[in-house]
């Protein structure tokens, strides 16, 4: 029987050396090409548990299965090349002394010639609008660049599942527009945790809510993201445009509202000037 389940979680606890609890019981599945809102206040466990999922936290407790394969010591390489993670943090991402060389580290690795090596990096820098920072020094670019740099050090890779931790944070509206449209484009199975709720909206079909280490809400993101109170009641805030326009915002977001919709909502979009 074919297995259409690309990551499925099973009894996932955690807890840091120094005894901070990070996961408690944390279950769900995720299908090959679903795209994933990962949501919750800070200290949730969401950078936590997207650790977990590609092996840079070893935990033995609870089961994590990754295109088939179960999560263990001896294929964390194997499952490494399938699932490419950006890091909160670009400073964990970013260790090259040129931006060419972070970026093109990954296709490298894979075996790639030398000419499609150049061509992946030339694209992810495209991807991320940074085209011509190749010879730039990484540790000397503005966070929102390095930000912008470390998505496109795993977009170069291509991977089949990417893990991607606050993407947009930090970035001007321009950098913020690239990675959403970037990320829209691609096939691969996604997470994406984000304070960014507007940005989820608009990329993913499906949400987990996570507080204090476990996961209290799933389904579908139109559902859990546009829930006022649900999202009130583990200490975040919808965007101010599904206050406005509730359920509507869906199409708006994702570039189908009709006549209708336009007509019921014409003086608040002529005020937000939408
Ligand atoms: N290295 C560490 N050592 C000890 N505790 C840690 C460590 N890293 C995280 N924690 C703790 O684990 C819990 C989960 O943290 P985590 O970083 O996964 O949350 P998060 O949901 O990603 O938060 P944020 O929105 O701030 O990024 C928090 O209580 C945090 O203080
Ligand atoms: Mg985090």
């Amino acid at each position: 029987m074919s297995d259409d389940r690309d990551i499925i979680v099973k009894n996932l606890s955690y807890a840091y050396p120094d005894g901070t609890p990070a996961l408690k019981d944390v279950c769900f599945e995720i299908i090959k090409g679903e795209n994933v809102a990962l949501v919750g206040q800070n200290g949730a466990g969401k950078s936590t548990l997207l650790l977990h999922l590609n092996g840079v936290i070893e935990n033995n407790n609870g089961c994590i299965t990754i295109a088939g394969k179960q999560l263990e010591k001896k294929n964390i390489s194997d499952i490494r090349k399938k699932v490419g993670v950006v890091f909160q943090d670009p400073d964990d991402q970013l260790f090259m002394s040129t931006v060419f060389d972070d970026v093109a580290f990954g296709p490298i690795n894979m075996g790639f010639s030398e000419e499609t090596v150049k061509e992946r990096v030339k694209k992810s820098l495209q991807k991320v609008g940074l085209s011509g920072f190749e010879e730039r020094c990484p540790h000397h670019l503005s966070f929102g660049e390095k930000k912008r740099i470390s998505v496109a050090t795993v977009l170069s890779m291509t991977p089949d599942i990417l893990l991607l931790d606050e993407p947009t944070s930090n970035l001007d509206p321009g950098g913020r527009r690239n990675i959403i449209e970037t990320l829209k484009t691609l096939d691969s199975t996604k997470i994406i945790a984000s304070h960014d709720i507007e940005s989820l909206l608009e990329i993913c079909d499906k949400a987990i809510l996570m507080d204090k280490g476990r996961v209290v809400a799933t389904g579908r993101s139109e559902e859990i993201l546009t829930d006022i109170e649900l999202l009130n009641s583990h200490g975040l805030e919808a965007p101010s445009i599904v206050k406005m326009l509730g359920d509507d915002v869906i199409p708006l977001l994702r570039n189908n509202f009709d006549s209708s919709q336009i007509k019921k909502h014409e003086k608040t979009l002529k005020k937000a000037n939408l």
